[in-house]
């Protein structure tokens, strides 16, 4: 049988948004970094759910760290309080494994107290026991413009980490445009969720970004009820969502020392600084680096690819 690589070299593949020599391969309609596919496919042959599981899924770059951080908070909020919690002392990405990367090979190497894991992985490229198990799932999307702004950021600052230069920014979104970032095309992404979330209502929890920061007190309350940890009036009269969400918060946990100064992955190839994942937390900060008419471009693909769907970004 052919290896992971092997099969990988045989997709079509596009320059990556770095000068390096890491391209972006398209495996099941959607393109990624080599090493994250073979994480997907080995997922796909060994990753076994369990109905308790909590599966939080996202394209990167639409707030998947503070998802993991608020979801991490709520199941955990008997054992640990706004003083004791591990957010405190960890990125939220050592909190909540990747399915891709930490239990790609596995399902077993998992901690039984903990009901959480996240994926990038689009929809339709589940592991078949995701989708069929009775776990839930949540998912987190964002306006495309303050998404990709956020990504460019990113690997602009990964880039500066690693001794590698980013694409130009007109670059990176012309190819963002069409389809091709990491686990993109996005549009295709939110779409497959978006959908999946009105067959299976009761499975699928579909948040958006900008809507959680105007009332995140709200969102906490829904995604506790959704994956089976509601508050109870007691615990909301003593301000224990109100205590979640200011932890969780942009401003608190991008002062943390751990992820002023932490690395995640230390001591492997795909090791990142923490603060990396921690930019500004705001909406609408596309408008800082977009000229109009990028703007009115992706506005122009969104309304075209969402059209009919129901969805709006
Ligand atoms: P910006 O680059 O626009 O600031 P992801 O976690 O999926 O990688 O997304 C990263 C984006 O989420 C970044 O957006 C980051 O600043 C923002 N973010 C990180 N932690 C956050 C928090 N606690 N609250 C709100 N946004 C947060």
């Amino acid at each position: 049988m052919a290896s992971f690589k092997e099969i990988i070299s045989t997709l079509p593949r596009r320059k990556g948004w770095t000068d390096s020599n890491n391209d972006l391969f398209l495996y099941q309609g959607f393109w990624c970094y080599s090493f994250f596919i073979e994480g997907v496919m080995s997922a796909q042959q060994n990753f076994q759910s369990q109905p308790s599981d909590i599966v939080i899924c996202s394209a990167p770059k639409t707030g998947t760290t503070w998802l993991k951080s608020l979801t991490f908070a709520i199941v955990t909020r008997t054992t640990f309080d706004d003083s004791t919690s591990p957010l405190l002392a960890n990125l939220s990405h050592d909190c909540v494994p990747f399915l891709e990367v930490d239990l790609a090979q596995s399902s077993t190497n998992r901690d039984p107290k903990n009901p959480l894991l996240a994926t990038h992985v689009p929809y339709s490229s589940l592991p078949r026991s995701i989708i069929d198990s009775s776990c839930k799932i949540v998912y987190i999307c964002r306006n495309p413009k303050d998404s990709f702004v956020s990504f460019y950021h990113f690997i602009a600052r990964l880039s500066a980490s690693k001794d590698m230069k980013p694409v130009a920014l007109e670059e990176a979104f012309e190819l963002y445009c069409q389809g091709v970032s990491n686990y993109g095309p996005y549009w295709d992404h939110v779409l497959g969720f978006w959908k999946a979330s009105l067959d299976r209502p009761d499975k699928i929890l579909f948040l958006k970004y900008e809507e959680m920061i105007e009332d995140t007190v709200l969102y906490v309350k829904k995604l506790a009820d959704f994956i089976g940890y509601p508050f109870s009036s007691e615990e909301i009269k003593k301000g224990s969502v109100d205590k979640i969400v200011s932890m969780c918060s942009f401003e608190n946990l991008s002062n943390l020392e751990v992820n002023k100064s932490g690395k995640h992955r230390e001591g492997t190839p795909g090791v990142i600084e923490n603060k990396i994942y921690f930019r500004k937390g705001k909406v609408g900060d596309w408008e800082n680096y977009l000229t109009p008419e990028m703007a009115a471009q992706l506005d122009s693909i969104t309304l075209q690819k969402l059209n009919g769907s129901g969805l709006t970004l």
